[in-house]
């Protein structure tokens, strides 16, 4: 068992799969939803940015193309090593073994704040909220890309894997706290469907994810996400 820092929400697909997540996140987006969407609440050239929750740091190398710095913080330190070895030649990206709970970063050391599908919830994430606030400095914003699982494909499976989940508790959180919601439909393209297959078995259980392949044609899945974001 890898050396995990406590507090982390367990995460059974990258943690017990991280060539099948791979996978998943080469398939996400391919159109550039996010990335515009991020542009437009906070640019990140020249700027300090934060990829927390950041896994095998697959979003690490896009950053540091035009960030000043990069710092990947990763519970799991399995997969934080495998961050470090896919940014080894990229001298301005760190990666630390951390959570969000518990930064491993100075007061007000951080501009730009990404968070895709890790830890923020909703919900129960309070104390990574105020580290969030502790590092993040005046002028700076976080971003929490997160499922919307109100419409789409993908939301209705969201929905069928978790029955009790409240999208309306979700979205009372964030707003309480301050944090607009930016909803956006992206998609899910995959080269073939056994990738597709495989993704969507370390997502669901192997009952629905099977259920999902026979009601779902083609190598395309519409995906809605929010984007919660909040300028410091
Ligand atoms: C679904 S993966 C997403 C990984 C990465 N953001 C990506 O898009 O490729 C969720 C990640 O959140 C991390 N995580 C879980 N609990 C966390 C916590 N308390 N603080 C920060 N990250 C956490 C997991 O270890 C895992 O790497």
């Amino acid at each position: 068992m890898a050396e995990i820092a406590p507090g982390a929400v367990p995460s059974p697909n990258i943690w017990n799969s991280p060539r099948v997540y791979e996978v998943e996140n080469r398939a996400v987006d391919p159109d550039g939803v996010l990335e515009a969407a991020m542009r437009a609440v906070r640019p990140w050239r020249g700027s300090t940015v934060l990829d927390l929750g950041c896994g095998t740091g697959f979003h690490l190398p896009f950053f540091a193309q035009e960030a000043g710095r990069v710092i990947g913080v990763e519970p799991h330190a399995g997969l934080a090593a495998t961050a470090r070895r896919r940014v080894r030649d990229l001298p301005n990206v760190t990666v630390r073994v951390g959570a969000a709970q518990a930064l491993p970063l100075p007061d007000a050391s951080v501009d730009v704040v990404h968070v895709r599908w890790a830890y923020f919830f909703g919900p129960g994430c309070e104390p990574g909220l105020a580290e969030l606030n502790r590092v993040v400095r005046r002028g700076g914003a976080i971003m929490i890309i997160d499922n919307d699982a109100t419409r789409s494909t993908f939301g209705g499976w969201f929905r069928r894997g978790l029955p009790k989940y409240d999208p309306g508790a979700v979205e009372r959180f964030w707003t309480r706290r301050g944090y607009h919601r930016e909803p956006l439909m992206i998609r899910w393209s995959f080269q073939n469907r056994s990738d597709l297959a495989d993704v969507l078995r370390i997502e669901f259980p192997r009952d629905l994810a099977d259920a999902f392949l026979r009601e779902h044609e083609g190598l395309d899945v519409d995906y809605a996400v929010n984007l919660w974001w909040r300028r410091a």
